[in-house]
């Protein structure tokens, strides 16, 4: 058993009703950015202009969750129906895929350009998230995609559980899991193992390190959008979780692969998580487009028409056919990987 650090939530708004009205007041011009993101091309997108269109939306969704917060506190519960639909519009603009803005065969989507956005807990306390889709459509979720938190310690989700099936990789930190199954559960996973949670397996993630931790979860379509939060002990569903770990592992000279084999009713792809010494370089020519995750230090991806750096928790974009060497940098890399295979 373990326990969440306590922080004492800041005082509520004074007027969480006018919050609310300025609020919807913002729906036209986030019409507008929908609107827009339909015509976007992919590799024809700026950064400037994705955190043009993101940016209001994440801070509307923010808005909307501490004005949510602050309404269910006083029990002002008649407005949070609206309140919701605007989130998700605000969602569904946060939704637009950053690979958009990879050109050409090769390149690079920044972390530090992408907009910070955040679920905020019960006590206020925030956790950033991004997202990519392991495709070039418009949407996140018009493919499979990975979901990126970064959590401080002690942050605890809020309870909620998802039609599908979950695996969350934690890197990092330590993160724990409550889960029900009739009674509450924990589980407790290291950098470099996942937290399985059964479809409809009530869960909380808790980051009980001492260091910021990072989790990544494959999503496909309708686990990205149906997130659903549960209030109240009594709306748990109970359910299964386990921790697993790599089905393989191989260990070389400069460089160590271990892989995840995720099978299910819902789900049929591979994780692979690499490290490579410094210099060390992994030469590949992959029959689909992959997104390698850099997790720590550097890497040159070099192929046909040039090179280019990334580092911490930027994504690599890789035509499909393209033979390329991605080398680790001085203080050697370490990579996630996903294949999907259906
Ligand atoms: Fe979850």
């Amino acid at each position: 058993m373990f326990h969440d650090s306590s922080v004492v939530r800041r005082s509520p708004r004074p007027d969480p009703i006018g919050g609310v009205e300025a609020l919807l007041r913002r729906r036209a011009d986030l019409l507008v950015i929908e609107e827009e993101q339909e015509g976007l091309v992919a590799g024809r997108v700026s950064g400037a202009s994705h955190a043009r269109r993101l940016r209001p939306a994440a801070e509307v969704s923010e808005a909307c969750q501490e004005v949510a917060w602050d309404l269910r506190r006083r029990g002002l519960t008649g407005l949070l129906g609206r309140l919701g639909e605007l989130r998700d519009q605000a969602e569904r603009i946060l939704r637009e895929n950053p690979l958009l803005q990879a050109r050409g065969a090769l390149d690079v989507v920044r972390f530090r350009d992408s907009v910070p956005r955040h679920v905020i807990n019960s006590r206020g306390e925030r956790e950033r998230r991004t997202g990519w889709g392991l495709h070039r459509r418009i949407r996140n979720d018009e493919g499979p995609s990975v979901v990126l938190a970064i959590t401080r310690p002690g942050y605890r989700q809020l309870d909620h559980h998802h039609p599908v099936p979950e695996y969350t990789l934690v890197a990092d930190s330590v993160i724990g899991a409550h889960w029900w199954d009739g009674r509450r559960r924990d589980s407790i996973a290291t950098d470099g193992e996942i937290l399985h949670f059964a479809a409809n397996t009530t869960h909380a993630l808790v980051n009980i390190g001492r260091r910021p931790g990072r989790t990544l979860t494959v999503k496909y379509p309708l686990g990205l959008k149906a997130w659903i939060p549960v209030f109240s002990g009594a709306g748990r569903a109970h359910g299964t979780a386990r921790v697993l770990r790599p089905v393989a592992r191989t260990v070389r000279r400069d460089r160590e692969s271990a892989v995840f084999e995720i099978e299910d009713e819902c789900h049929g792809y591979s994780i692979e998580l690499i490290r490579l010494a410094a210099g060390a370089a992994l030469r590949a020519r992959r029959e689909r487009d992959d997104y390698p995750f850099v997790l720590a230090g550097t890497v040159e991806a070099s192929g046909r028409h040039g090179a280019v750096r990334a580092g911490r928790n930027d994504v690599l974009a890789i035509r499909a056919g393209m033979p390329h060497a991605l080398r680790a940098g001085d203080a050697g890399a370490r990579l996630y990987r996903v294949e999907i295979r259906r």
